[in-house]
């Protein structure tokens, strides 16, 4: 008894020095392998006195018990502590972390920059102006009375409001002008800007405009475009030529065929449609320019000498071209974008594509 009692207490001792499960297995092939010290007293039983055996007995496997168990718990500790050092072992503190995704500038935003980094080269400015404007603005400053059918050319938007924050007593203008409304195209920052500077003047402006009407692939109610003016005492349909070939050449860095082909627009005198010849197919006819080989990009024309006067310039004195054309066309050009509602559903398997 007091042999199995030494045996517990070395046993136990080597077990709690045990550092990994070599040494754990060790104290068990010792005490309790096929020629323990605990597993060969349990064989010699049978040579013990009667009187002896069965308290020896109960006492060597009661050792054994606790034994079994207590390498049985610290095997459990040892491989914790071994898999908490492996998964530090993983970290590796000089790899290179995960990129943070910070998005980048939506299609249309590159253009725009594009369309205005072009145009500053050209010596233009470029000026903003309201998107919420007055009717007189949009419309009658440009030519386009109330009532005047060439208004249907712009669906509108228009804005309630308070009826006497209408009234302007001191204003030239008469009250229906100063309704509200989402613009519906750029042209009205021509008069804005005509009233607070004089000629010579070149400048585009870039901005949202509105329309009211239903969506389909080439139409939103909302869209872009960028306004152009060049203002001066001799300018002709010539230099709105040359500007417009210098700059889809600079925007598509190609040589493209343009095209002016006669148009109506109320603020202009005379008006065209400016077409580009389809830099897709180069003019033979594809299905980006339904066959026809030339894409309508812009609106322009010779300042109408109404829009000088709206703005207190003097025709007789100043000459100008003006221009609009939609920036999503040209996003849409550029990158062959056969849908314009794409370019505002937000949707990032169509916005990562950039
Ligand atoms: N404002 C016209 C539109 O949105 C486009 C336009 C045509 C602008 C002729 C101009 C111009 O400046 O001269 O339909």
């Amino acid at each position: 008894m007091e042999n199995l009692e030494n045996i517990k207490n070395r046993a136990e001792k080597e077990l709690v020095s045990a550092q990994n499960s070599e040494e754990i297995k060790k104290v068990f092939r010792k005490y309790l392998g096929k020629d323990g010290e605990i597993t060969r007293i349990l064989r010699s039983l049978k040579d013990i006195q009667e009187q002896k055996r069965k308290a020896v007995g109960k006492s060597a496997n009661q050792i054994k018990q606790e034994l079994e168990q207590k390498i049985e718990i610290k095997k459990k500790a040892i491989s914790a502590v071994i898999e908490k050092g492996k998964s530090k072992k993983q970290m590796d503190i000089s790899r290179p972390g995960h990129k943070i995704s910070i998005g980048h500038i939506h299609p249309i935003t590159k253009v725009k920059k594009e369309v205005e980094d072009i145009f500053e080269r050209l010596g233009f400015s470029v000026v903003e102006g309201p998107e919420v404007e007055t009717e007189w603005y949009n419309f009658d400053a440009l030519n386009i009375p109330a009532n005047h059918p060439a208004r249907d050319m712009w669906d509108t938007f228009w804005l309630r409001q308070n009826e006497s924050k209408v009234q302007n007593p001191k204003s030239k203008i008469n009250t229906k002008s100063q309704r509200l409304l989402l613009r519906t195209h750029t042209s009205p920052v021509q008069v804005r800007y005509m009233e607070k500077h004089n000629p010579p003047l070149r400048i585009i402006v870039p901005g949202r405009t509105f329309r009211y009407e239903a969506t389909d692939a080439s139409h939103e109610i909302n869209f872009y475009q960028a306004e152009g003016l060049m203002v001066d005492k001799e300018i002709s349909a010539a230099n709105l030529k040359a500007i417009m070939e210098k700059f889809f050449e600079m925007f598509f860095k190609q040589n493209v065929g343009i095209r002016l082909r006669p148009s109506f627009f109320p603020f202009t005198e005379p008006s065209f449609e400016v077409d580009v010849q389809c830099v897709v197919c180069k003019g033979k006819g594809c299905s980006v320019c339904s066959k026809r080989g030339w894409l309508e990009m812009a609106g322009a024309g010779m300042v109408h000498p109404q829009v000088f006067k709206s703005a207190g310039l003097n025709p007789r004195e100043w000459q100008g071209f003006a221009f609009g054309m939609g920036l999503d066309r040209l996003a849409m050009m550029k990158y062959k974008i056969d849908d314009i509602r794409l370019l505002y559903k937000g949707d990032l398997r169509f916005l990562e594509q950039f």
